[in-house]
């Protein structure tokens, strides 16, 4: 269980008292009460009104929040309030501000305008930090930590002089020598040449491709940067509080910052879903891959959705609503995939600010008449129902390996093409999702040993040893898929000379001599040899010969007509896939079920079209999930698969039909079925 003090399904959201007066806060815990909420993140934006200026602290109202919380049994993941600066502190102390690669200042007025490096906003911070955990380390409603929120959300990447002393610091650090720098980021070229560590800048604004190893670096060390903010937040608290477990919430495949680094950092990882309802059933597949990457960065432990929207939020250029059904569907999804906790932003509608027209569990008409309260308590309800679900996890043999050195590095400047790697990665899950293969986003390097199957899309910068590692995975008997533009270069962002992909040539069996990047629009026509197919492929077409490896598919047009596109290699006990080309979706998909029935790797179980299947285990528990997002009634065939539907409490075995957006929770009868087999 996440929290030793809350042995149930999180379930609550954001609230922020300091925008309403004394007795809405008596009528927001009723109303909690009322709608099941067990668990509210409280202070996120409380800076400024818990220090009115850097000498004095007005906790006093935050007691009488916390006292009424605790009063009505519901706990607080109490933030730390540091993830925007008051006005008084950048007015004393203009360092704190960020400043962008045009040397242009962010000053406050809307929120996350501080520098991560600067020593005020450090010192500041842990000061406030230090305070709030000795004041409410003892609270009975104290039940989890929220560091900070969404670290780097709006500003991400600082290039103030606290910052450019703190970027030399870091590269002192991992470098040691200047030739050692010198040497990393290829200053030979260009006349880049550093003779002194105080020469060097963060990428700023340049008349052309700044160097690339630098921009990494860079990258590198502004998540670092922000890592360390929250590093230090923890040891406050951990001090404090050894036994309150602390998060903070994550934005899924949010670039600037390497997630793989911070989890290990904290108790529980949690993260914050926004799928958009208008992207149709792009939308539950997209917040799927944000659930599967949470849960993959602690596999061990369940995870928190920290935020959702009841409705619809504030910040697209048209907000579209999520229809009757579609929050709890959603929600429901949540735990599917492995969540503990369903939390909102916001739980009452703010009246002024920027937010005021985002969802939240109470709107601005209030609970009457409301439609979005009256499913938010029927939600409330429901998650109750699901505690035997607590503390059991979803397992997978399917993994996407997945780098953010390897994203970065893709989308530099200056590619042969533009590879959009988290829409590439987007495109793999959705296979799995709509498989109904359960899989995890890992890293190369890891221990792979849990898995059969591991896929790595457009791994661009790969480490020697990590490519090591993808072959022995592979010798002792996974299958391993890759794509063009895959180990190209080193975690320097150097070419490693002699063919591409240099370190996984052998795992491979072959080598790609060159590239040919498509112009939008442009396909290439590919057959494949044993069904005799010829489909259509775009975007990138490498130049490859074998050297071991067998041609499954080949190129029917330009000069490389008849040299291989898709290749598969018998390494050891397993085998490498290799794509040199984007295949379309459908294409893309039968190659991949090839590889799965190779790999036997298998959904849960065989389900119609927009219905999602999850199987979490634990000792003694297996829960199945079926979800129907579609809006037609659906027939799931259960295979050996029966039990107790949680949230009916009615027996199903069999077939059983799903409304449209209509969910099962079933808790499986011990016995025969076994995940992947449904028998
Ligand atoms: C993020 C933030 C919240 C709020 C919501 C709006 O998730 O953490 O403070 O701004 O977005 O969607």
């Amino acid at each position: 269980m996440l929290s030793p003090k809350l042995p149930k399904i999180f379930y609550g959201g954001d609230y922020n008292p300091e925008q309403w007066p004394e007795p809405v806060w008596r009528e927001d815990v009723k109303l909690m009460r009322e709608a099941g909420v067990n668990l509210v993140s409280v202070g996120i934006f409380s800076w400024a009104r818990l220090q009115p200026n850097e000498k004095t602290y007005t906790f006093e109202w935050f007691d009488r929040v916390m006292d009424l919380l605790a009063e009505n049994g519901i706990l607080a993941c109490v933030a730390t309030a540091t993830a925007s600066t008051p006005a008084w502190m950048s007015k004393k102390y203009p360092d704190v501000l960020a400043v962008d690669a045009q040397g242009k200042t962010y000053y406050p007025g809307a929120r996350q305008h501080y520098s991560p490096c600067s020593p005020t906003y450090r010192r500041l911070a842990a000061a406030l930090v230090r305070r709030l955990a000795a004041r409410y380390a003892k609270h009975p409603a104290l039940a989890a930590w929220h560091i900070n929120n969404e670290y780097g959300c709006h500003m991400s990447a600082c290039h103030g002089e606290a910052s450019t002393r703190a970027f030399r610091g870091w590269l002192r650090k991992k470098y040691r020598s200047l030739e050692a720098l010198n040497e990393a980021w290829g200053t030979a070229f260009w006349s880049q040449h550093y003779y002194g560590w105080d020469e060097i800048l963060t990428p700023r604004r340049a008349p052309y491709h700044p160097n690339p190893t630098q921009q990494l670096d860079f990258r590198r060390f502004m998540s670092d940067a922000f890592l360390e903010l929250c590093v230090m937040e923890r040891d406050i608290l951990r001090a404090a509080t050894p036994a309150v477990p602390i998060t903070t919430n994550f934005m899924g495949f949010f670039e600037p910052l390497d997630y793989r680094r911070w989890a290990r950092e904290l108790d529980f990882t949690s993260w914050d879903s926004y799928p958009d309802p208008a992207t149709g059933h792009a939308a539950e597949a997209s917040a799927a891959s944000g659930h599967d990457l949470t849960r993959s960065l602690k596999k061990d432990r369940p995870w928190v959705l920290m935020e959702q929207v009841t409705s619809q939020v504030n910040w697209r250029p048209v907000n579209v609503l999520k229809r009757p059904g579609v929050m709890r569907l959603w929600s429901l999804q949540a735990i599917a995939r492995g969540a503990d906790g369903v939390m909102f932003f916001q739980w009452r509608a703010s009246l002024g600010g920027a937010e005021k027209f985002h969802g939240a569990l109470v709107p601005h008409a209030g609970t009457k008449q409301s439609r979005v309260f009256r499913e938010a308590k029927a939600l409330g309800a429901e998650v109750r129902m699901l505690g035997p679900v607590i503390g059991s996890l979803v397992r997978s043999r399917a993994a996407i390996a997945m780098d953010w050195n390897a994203w970065w590095g893709v989308g530099l400047d200056s590619r042969p093409g533009r590879i959009n790697y988290a829409a590439t990665l987007a495109e793999f899950h959705r296979y799995f999702f709509e498989r109904n293969i359960a899989v995890d986003f890992v890293h190369p390097g890891e221990d792979l040993g849990d898995y059969d199957l591991v896929v790595a899309p457009a791994l661009y910068l790969l480490a020697a040893k990590d490519a090591a590692n993808l072959e022995r995975f592979v010798a002792r008997g996974g299958v391993f898929l890759t794509t063009y533009f895959s180990g190209i270069v080193d975690e320097n962002e150097r070419i490693v000379p002699g063919g591409y992909p240099a370190d996984l040539r052998r795992v491979l069996g072959l080598w790609v001599e060159e590239w040919s990047p498509c112009v939008e629009g442009e396909t290439k026509r590919v057959r494949f040899a044993k069904e005799g197919r010829t489909v259509a492929c775009s975007h990138w077409c490498d130049v490859l010969h074998l050297e071991g490896a067998k041609a499954l598919a080949t190129y029917a047009e330009d000069f490389f007509a008849g040299t291989p596109a898709l290749t598969v290699n018998e390494f050891g006990r397993g085998a490498a896939y290799y794509a040199g080309t984007k295949f379309e979706t459908e294409d893309l998909a039968r190659v991949l079920d090839g590889v799965c029935e190779r790999a036997k790797v298998a959904p849960v179980l065989r389900a119609p079209k927009n219905v999602e299947v999850t199987l979490r285990e634990k000792d003694g528990g297996r829960f199945l999930f079926l979800l129907n997002h579609g809006v037609q009634p659906a027939s799931v065939a259960l295979g050996g698969f029966a039990g107790v539907d949680l949230l009916t409490g009615g027996r199903v075995r069999g077939t059983v039909k799903l409304e449209p957006l209509g969910v099962r929770v079933v808790a499986v009868d011990g016995g025969s079925a076994r995940a992947g087999t449904g028998e």
